[in-house]
């Protein structure tokens, strides 16, 4: 196995009209690689949908397996991962890019696909996730399926807003085939279609310590940073004040900056970088930037 991987068929696994399945070979060739002598000792998948993990775990006769999902009755949030598993597979909803409400015909308040906001979204899939870890034996795998979304025009990446639990072993790449996306046409030209989705595998390796991972977003005000450069606070003041400005003008925003803090010389310093750079020019009495 590779850490790009790419099947254009899903193969016979499943119900082929479950939106937003997956191919049976996805799974079939990750439990081969991790578990290449012996099989896993009890899989199981959560999130299994159209019954794709079970139709593969039936091909590689492993006769300990489970397969949840809402759709049988298992919930996620509420219930309890079964215990004692070396391999759990996962493959969460996208957020709610596709409804599986819709598909079960049945509302469900805990479905990770319902409307909801990202934050909240993003805090069901780490308690389920926390709880898959824990429910694993040391040494044991939870394999995860994710695919990155675009809303709005905002480009959100849920492996890397999500807690991550134990040890990344891998990170794949898989080639998604027969997208929605793929016959519609787009007006903006710098739109990048999304054509992959992740893989990360976590691994337990520990009996009591684990390690977890998050990252969070911090605004952060350019005013107040001390290792940015003048001329870089120029340019920004320039945008700001519509690429037009006397120094005095600058000076007046810049005064207030944290760079200006420990400086007695700051609109000297200005005319100075403004001299310097080529990315200013002086017209009559006002400065404009010169960025081509
Ligand atoms: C992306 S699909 C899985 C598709 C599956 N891998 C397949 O190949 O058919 C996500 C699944 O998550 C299920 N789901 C959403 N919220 C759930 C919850 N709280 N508990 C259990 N299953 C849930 C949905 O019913 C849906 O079947």
């Amino acid at each position: 196995m590779q850490s790009v991987i790419s099947y254009k068929e899903r193969g016979n696994y499943g119900d082929f009209k479950y939106r937003g399945n997956c191919s049976g070979y996805v799974i079939k060739d990750l439990i081969e690689h991790f578990y290449p002598k012996s099989k896993p000792k009890k899989f199981i998948e959560v999130f299994s949908g159209g019954g794709t993990g079970k139709d593969v775990a039936k091909e590689l006769k492993i006769n300990n397996s489970l397969h949840l999902d809402l759709n049988n009755g298992w919930d996620a949030l509420v219930d309890e991962i079964p215990s004692g598993s070396d391999c759990v597979f996962s493959h969460p909803p996208y957020w709610d890019i596709i409804k599986y409400e819709q598909q079960r015909n049945n509302y469900s308040p805990n479905d990770l696909s319902n409307n909801m906001g990202y934050e909240e979204f993003i805090k069901k899939l780490d308690m389920v996730n926390e709880k898959i870890y824990h429910s694993l034996v040391n040494g044991g795998r939870h394999v995860i399926l994710l695919g990155d979304v675009r809303k709005n025009g905002k480009y959100y990446s849920i492996i890397k807003d999500m807690k991550w639990f134990g040890d990344l072993e891998s990170h794949i790449i898989k080639v998604q085939h027969n997208c929605m996306s793929d016959n519609k046409s787009y007006s903006n030209n710098s739109f990048i279609a999304i054509k992959h989705e992740h893989i990360l595998v976590f691994k337990k390796n520990k009996i009591w310590l684990f390690n977890t991972k998050e990252t969070n977003t911090v605004k952060e005000n350019i005013m107040n940073l001390t290792k940015i450069t003048w001329r870089d606070l120029i340019q920004a003041t320039l945008e700001f004040l519509n690429n037009k400005a006397s120094i005095e003008q600058i000076y007046n925003i810049l005064k207030e900056s944290k760079k200006a803090e420990n400086n007695n010389f700051v609109r000297e310093k200005i005319r100075q970088t403004l001299n310097n750079n080529s990315n200013f020019i002086k017209t009559g009495e006002v400065w404009i930037l010169n960025i081509n």
